[in-house]
């Protein structure tokens, strides 16, 4: 088999085999074939596009490319969430232990965040002491244990795909369905899961903007990973704006606490609901995701979710006392509002350009060595839609620097107040299954 062959192939528009995909991604990651080779195919991919059953075959490739994550040792029907990122999305922190609260078992494996966008790991670890460093048999017994464990990503998970997005990264080829679609499920399903429930977020602070497009993306991978065996759901929800009102590793647990309490964000509270409701029913715990819904809802107010949180906290060295007394938590020293310049209603929150706010503060990595600061943050005091008075707060800056007039300023553009009448935006569009 010649790579030249396979470009010459999908340049033309044809249907590559799965040898010819696994003869790429095998080569590939083995240094074989030279990156301008497989640039030309990526291109090629891009322009051309894959069938169904290329980029399940794609996938299958990238999967065993590395390691993959054995979790038959814990029982019932393991069933992960992934999100394809959002600003201030704290729906991870609230559904671990939610979904948990009904046996479900959760075994997450997360990442650091990058960018304008969190990662949960981060945020776990401004509970003292808490720490995902833990053996694959010690994450296997808390699980079975706890029905919910975190561990960090593994070394060598879908190498494939490392080398891959970081080609696309410098050959305009990120922006593809069935490259970002065997990306995403490649990992998921390398990590283990039985089943996956996939947040696809749509709108201005989102990978993908137009909902058009979210749902193609959404549709590309729930087939792949019905094809694959794995059980998939997706749910298109709206990134126009952050979800909920906080922004910043702490200030999300947080949140997270109140959530869980019952007590959270409208949009959050409902997000967590219809995710976890999904993420039920492909666990076999109900039968439908009414069912499923009440159960979720019920454990919110009985305290059962919140009960499990702390054991969770704890089981991973975390102080759960925070969970009762979040004070304990990092806190930054200035507290700093936003005022409103105008009175009406808000139109815009500009979802990344508010993370960009809360990275430049120090809740999120410019780059990979980046220190970051749990405490800081931005905690929403007006959504979209809301009513708001001049001198009217729109958000409160936490901050551990007095310097912030230029994320002052950045905020501001970010965020736009009308005269006019503005409706919330919708929180769910859709659901692919
Ligand atoms: N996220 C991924 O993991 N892969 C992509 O290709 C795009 C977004
Ligand atoms: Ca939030």
């Amino acid at each position: 088999m010649r790579m030249y062959d396979i470009i010459e192939k999908k340049r033309d528009g044809k249907e590559l085999t799965s040898e010819e995909i696994e003869f790429f991604i095998n080569g590939y990651t083995a240094d074989e074939i030279p990156d301008y080779q497989v640039s030309a195919l990526l291109m090629a991919i891009f322009y051309q596009d894959m069938t169904a059953k290329e980029r399940a075959d794609l996938t299958k490739a990238m999967v065993e490319s590395g390691d993959q994550i054995d979790l038959s040792a814990i029982d019932g029907i393991k069933v992960d969430k992934h999100s394809t990122g959002g600003v201030g999305d704290t729906t991870t922190l609230v559904l671990a232990p939610l979904v948990a609260s009904l046996d479900v078992p959760v075994a997450k494996m997360s990442g650091k965040g990058l960018g304008h966008t969190g990662g949960t790991i981060d945020k776990l670890e401004s509970v003292p002491g808490f720490h995902v460093e833990i053996t694959n048999d010690e994450f296997v017994r808390l699980v079975n244990e706890n029905k919910v464990a975190v561990i960090g990503q593994s070394g060598n998970l879908t190498p494939a795909d490392k080398k891959l997005y970081s080609l696309r990264d410098v050959t305009a080829t990120v922006n593809s369905i069935p490259l970002i679609a065997s990306s995403i499920m490649s990992k998921k399903i390398a990590a283990g899961a039985d089943a996956i429930v996939l947040d696809v977020k749509t709108g201005e602070g989102a990978f993908m903007k137009k909902l058009e497009d979210s749902k193609e993306l959404a549709k590309a991978m729930v087939s792949i990973g019905n094809q694959v065996g794995r059980n998939t759901v997706a749910i298109i929800s709206d990134m126009n704006q952050p979800l909920g009102f906080a922004i910043g590793n702490a200030l999300e647990i947080k949140e997270a606490i109140d959530t869980l309490q019952g007590k959270g964000p409208e949009d959050l509270t409902e997000l967590c609901l219809t995710l976890g409701s999904q993420m039920v029913v492909l666990a076999g715990m109900a039968e439908d995701v009414d069912e499923a819904r009440e159960k979720l809802s019920e454990n919110l107010e009985n305290g059962k979710a919140l009960e499990q949180f702390k054991v969770f906290l704890k089981a991973q060295g975390g102080d759960s006392t925070v969970v009762d007394e979040p004070n304990r938590l990092p806190e930054a020293t200035y507290k700093v509002e936003l005022p409103a310049t105008s009175s009406g209603t808000v139109e815009a929150i500009v979802a990344n350009e508010i993370g960009t706010a809360a990275m430049l503060l120090g809740a999120g990595r410019a780059t990979k060595e980046s220190e970051i600061d749990l405490a800081v943050g931005i905690v929403l005091n007006k959504k979209i839609g809301d009513q708001v008075s001049e001198g009217e707060s729109l958000l409160t800056i936490h901050a551990n620097n007095e310097e912030l007039e230029q994320i002052k300023k950045k905020l501001y553009d970010s965020i736009v107040i009308s005269t006019n009448s503005v409706k919330a935006p919708t929180l769910i569009y859709d659901t692919i299954t």
